[in-house]
């Protein structure tokens, strides 16, 4: 009786360790599930659509000359606001060294390798980091081409740069949930 006790009691120590380190592997795993970062790269593509379709829409049908209101700066402040109701960030970012407002270029470790992969011509970049309080974000960058003339109303030297190539790229940081 007594050494079947202990058995019992072993294999409860036993379990409760076990199932302690199950827990501290969830807490401190260094990679989020595969499916999720599929989902949210899913979820960076249709923003990204989005937002693009705005900007070409925008300066489409608004914008006729340069002293009207840009769909670059209506994108920056779309991108404040949807950032302080903690939804994602994204940021409108030049890449050809020449930005109308130098606030707009790339300022960190990831976005500075994705502007040059990005001028290489590669149309999607991604890397999955954690956030300051730990969480994971998927990083990514997109390409923005001049898809219209009327953007060098603005921007006169979008007019130097070979047809398809990227002149700006938009970063973003999307929670992976
Ligand atoms: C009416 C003038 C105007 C037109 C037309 C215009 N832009 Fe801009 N663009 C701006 C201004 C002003 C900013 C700076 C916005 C800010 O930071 O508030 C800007 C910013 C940008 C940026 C961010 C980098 C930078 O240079 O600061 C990109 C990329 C960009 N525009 C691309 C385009 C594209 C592509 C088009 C054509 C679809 C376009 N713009 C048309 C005025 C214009």
């Amino acid at each position: 009786m007594r050494v079947c006790a202990g058995i019992v009691g072993v294999f409860a120590i036993v379990l409760i360790a076990y199932a302690g380190i199950a827990q501290d592997d969830r807490n401190a795993r260094s990679t989020p599930p595969a499916r999720a970062v599929e989902r949210t790269r899913d979820t960076v593509k249709m923003l990204d659509d989005i937002y693009k379709t705005a900007v070409v829409l925008i300066t489409d049908k608004y914008v006729h000359t340069e002293d009207d209101f840009p769909a670059g700066s209506a994108a920056v402040a779309l991108f404040d606001a949807i950032d302080k109701k903690g939804w994602h960030t994204a940021q409108l970012l030049d890449v050809t060294g020449d930005p109308y407002d130098s606030e707009n270029v790339a300022d960190d470790e990831f976005e500075k390798q994705a502007v040059a992969k990005i001028k290489n011509g590669e149309k999607f970049v991604e890397q999955v980091e954690k956030d300051a309080e730990g969480k994971f974000v998927l990083r990514a960058m997109t390409p923005v081409p001049v898809v219209m003339a009327k953007c060098v109303l603005c921007h006169p030297h979008y007019q130097d740069v070979p047809e398809g190539a990227a002149i700006g790229a938009i970063s973003y940081s999307v929670p992976i949930r």
